[in-house]
């Protein structure tokens, strides 16, 4: 895919929530396996593992060069007030010791605790303070993307087999119109999809010879035309992952996921919000539905 600032950006991203703290190295080695595998986008966001994130982040970005790679960090929990936004990207700065940004992306309007109108107003202010290539938004409700469609560069959305609120409501279409990348985040669910064994995953995954994982995988990017955020720390998976781009299912058999439903997920309240009584888009995949 190509980003707005013309970088060419990997179609699976590496995804970095929960790494091992404990084992830096092993995490470090993990990002280097992707890289020599092709993939060069990498999401990073401060609030993961009390911080470690930026630790196994920077150790990385120090063995590759700094111009392969698409860094997209996250304006995240912890912005009570309009100078916070500057402070986190202060943070980035120094932790990962990067001069410019590929994308900052709001990782949500409910971390902010002010408007969202003066998030828009404040990061494209900063954008050339801080040399910020292209802005990006995540968890954006359809008014919301109405709102600053005519400056975002990247969205990043919850979208995978079972939770499909974000093409429902067009906001993908939005995207792929307007040539924005859309990048989905939980796509394999946790590796929890492929442990239902739904009845057309599997059939799929028999006539392909592929794991459930990789048909889903498949799915997405070459027949939704997204872009997707995975997380792993195992090389095997890794490999899986990125080799389930290359083959492609017959048209028949992409729309049996196009059309496939979890009634389950579907009856669920939600609200891209905090509201009382409804679950947050960010939360539904992780509620108790089917094999856990
Ligand atoms: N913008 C947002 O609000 C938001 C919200 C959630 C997530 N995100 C981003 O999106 C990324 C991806 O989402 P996610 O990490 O929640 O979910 P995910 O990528 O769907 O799943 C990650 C989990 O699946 C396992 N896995 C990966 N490939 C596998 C395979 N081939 N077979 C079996 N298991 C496999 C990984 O374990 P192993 O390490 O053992 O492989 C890991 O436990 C996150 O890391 C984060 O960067 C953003």
């Amino acid at each position: 895919m190509i980003t707005k600032s013309g970088k060419q950006v990997s179609k699976i991203g590496i995804g970095t929530w929960t790494i091992n703290k404990n084992n830096i190295d092993d995490e470090v080695k993990a990002l280097q396996f992707y890289y020599s595998q092709g993939v060069n986008y990498i999401d990073v966001v401060l609030a993961y593992d009390d911080g470690a994130v930026l630790d196994v982040v920077a150790k990385f970005l120090k063995s590759v060069k700094r111009e392969d790679i698409f860094v997209n960090v996250f304006i995240t929990h912890g912005c009570e007030k309009i100078t916070d936004v500057e402070q986190q990207i202060k943070v980035y700065i120094d932790k990962l010791g990067i001069d410019y940004f590929d994308c900052i992306t709001l990782h949500s309007p409910v971390v902010l605790g002010f408007d969202f109108d003066d998030y828009v107003k404040e990061i494209q202010r900063l954008k050339h303070k801080y040399n910020i290539l292209n802005i990006g938004y995540s968890n954006l409700s359809p008014e919301q993307l109405k709102q600053v469609q005519d400056r975002i560069c990247f969205f990043e959305g919850l979208y995978n087999l079972e939770n499909k609120i974000n093409d429902d409501n067009g906001i993908i279409s939005t995207c792929l119109k307007n040539n924005v990348p859309f990048y989905a985040y939980q796509p394999l669910r946790r590796n929890r999809t492929a442990k239902q064994n739904y009845e057309e995953v599997v059939f799929l995954a028999n006539k392909y010879s592929k794991t459930q994982n990789q048909i889903i995988i498949n799915w997405l990017v070459k027949h939704k035309n997204i872009g997707i955020l995975i997380k792993s720390s195992k090389q095997e998976h890794i490999k899986e992952n990125i080799e389930a781009l290359n083959f492609e299912m017959s048209e028949k058999d992409y729309q049996l996921l196009d059309k496939f439903r979890n009634k389950e997920f579907d009856k669920i309240p939600f609200s891209y919000f905090n509201e009382d009584g409804k679950i947050r888009i960010d939360q539904i995949p992780n509620q108790p539905i089917g094999v856990l």
